[in-house]
């Protein structure tokens, strides 16, 4: 099974935090389009005749593209690939793109899954994050997806921001889990290059939240969700049963996928590619049959520390049984040697041949996984 990505690298506004690829401006959407297009039928290889099972449009904002736009693209990929009938097939959509028209038209295509960027339901955060939307609209449109009978919905929600207390996140925890939603990606804060909130904060404008207030948001978030029934399937993503996402459970599953679009990303189990984040040069480079991607072989042990990267993120774990028949037992045993350090510190544990981030390794997840990987002398 393999997936595909579409980034569609426009936003109508810039969120303060975001240094996801994207443009502001509008024009070149109907040029895109037709891009995207080309470059499935370019790479229509790449998957080596494996079926599709799940395909995630992402940005940006997909939103930005009307219905049909967005089921033309899907109707593109079945031209190509073999689409199992029970895929999944996810739309980031920002709350105020989710009118009435727009969710009675999508409801007509083959989207089957919503991930709604939340953030906050506190209008002072929204606003320093420079959303497009209050909390109240963010919440109605959730309420409205669902009378049009989407009843697989995801939220991204971020904590860790400037002025967020944890009293106000309790609360934006408390409304999340009032929406009766099927899915959660909640990220801490990042304050990534060239995004106005690392402009503030290197200006003192505004400041880091502390270490505690941060554990403290993400040790609620975790027992709030396993209050809900929500299962922590990956540090950051938790789920009711069965509606883990499938197009992200394939990158920590060392699945193939194909990612189009400027600054997408591409794994073959051997190579992994990536367009450039360019709209413009990306679209002359299609159009005219010019390079537009730039791609790293992997060796053998590049492949073992990205399997211990993807799989001790989530709670299956890193499979013993298969770093045994994949890469052999020299890698087996030095993986029972790493765990056997981290057991004594609680931080993983070995359950039926897997090992795996307790509650506790879960807080200090970067330092594990680091500690695992094998560098190579
Ligand atoms: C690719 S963005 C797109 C979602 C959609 N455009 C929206 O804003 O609603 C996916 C999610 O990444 C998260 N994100 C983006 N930048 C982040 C940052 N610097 N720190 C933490 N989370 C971030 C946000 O929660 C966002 O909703
Ligand atoms: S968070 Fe979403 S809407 Fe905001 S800039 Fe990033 S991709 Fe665009």
């Amino acid at each position: 099974m393999s997936g595909i990505y579409f980034h569609i690298p426009f936003c109508k506004q810039l969120c303060h935090y975001c240094a996801f690829h994207k443009s502001i401006s509008l024009q070149a959407k109907a040029r895109m389009l037709s891009c995207l297009k080309k470059e499935l039928n370019d790479r229509k290889n790449y998957l080596t005749g494996n079926k599709i099972d799940s395909i995630y449009f992402g940005g940006g904002t997909p939103s930005v593209y009307s219905p049909e736009e967005i089921q033309s693209l899907i109707l593109e990929v079945g031209r190509h690939f073999i689409i199992n009938d029970n895929s999944e097939i996810t739309l980031e959509a920002n709350p105020d793109d989710l009118t009435h028209d727009y969710l009675k038209a999508l409801k007509d295509t083959s989207v089957n899954r919503l991930s709604v960027g939340i953030q906050s339901f506190h209008d002072e955060d929204l606003i320093l994050m420079n959303r497009r939307h209050s909390g109240q609209q963010a919440f109605d449109a959730i309420k409205r997806a669902q009378t049009y009978g989407f009843d697989n919905i995801s939220v991204d929600q971020i904590y860790g921001v400037p002025g967020l207390s944890l009293k106000k996140w309790e609360e934006n925890l408390k409304k999340v889990f009032e929406l009766n939603i099927q899915h959660i990606s909640s990220y801490h804060l990042m304050y990534d290059p060239n995004t106005v909130f690392t402009h503030k904060l290197k200006k003192g404008i505004i400041k880091e939240v502390d270490e505690e207030v941060s554990l403290a948001q993400y040790k609620h978030l975790i027992s709030e969700a396993k209050k809900h029934g929500f299962l922590h399937y990956e540090i950051s993503n938790f789920s009711q049963s069965g509606f883990e996402s499938r197009h992200n459970s394939s990158y920590w599953q060392q699945k193939m996928y194909l990612g189009l679009g400027p600054s997408a990303h591409s794994y073959n189990l051997n190579r992994r590619e990536w367009n450039i984040s360019d709209n413009l040069k990306y679209m002359k480079a299609i159009e005219e049959g010019g390079a537009y991607s730039e791609c790293e072989e992997l060796s053998f042990n590049d492949k073992f520390n990205d399997y211990v990267l993807t799989s001790l993120r989530t709670m299956w774990g890193l499979d013993l049984e298969l770093v045994k028949n994949e890469f052999g037992e020299f890698y087996h045993q030095y993986c029972l040697e790493k765990a056997n350090k981290f057991i004594q510190s609680e931080d993983v544990r070995i359950e039926k041949k897997h090992i795996i981030l307790t509650d506790k390794g879960v807080f200090i997840s970067n330092d594990v996984m680091s500690d695992f990987f094998y560098i190579e002398e």
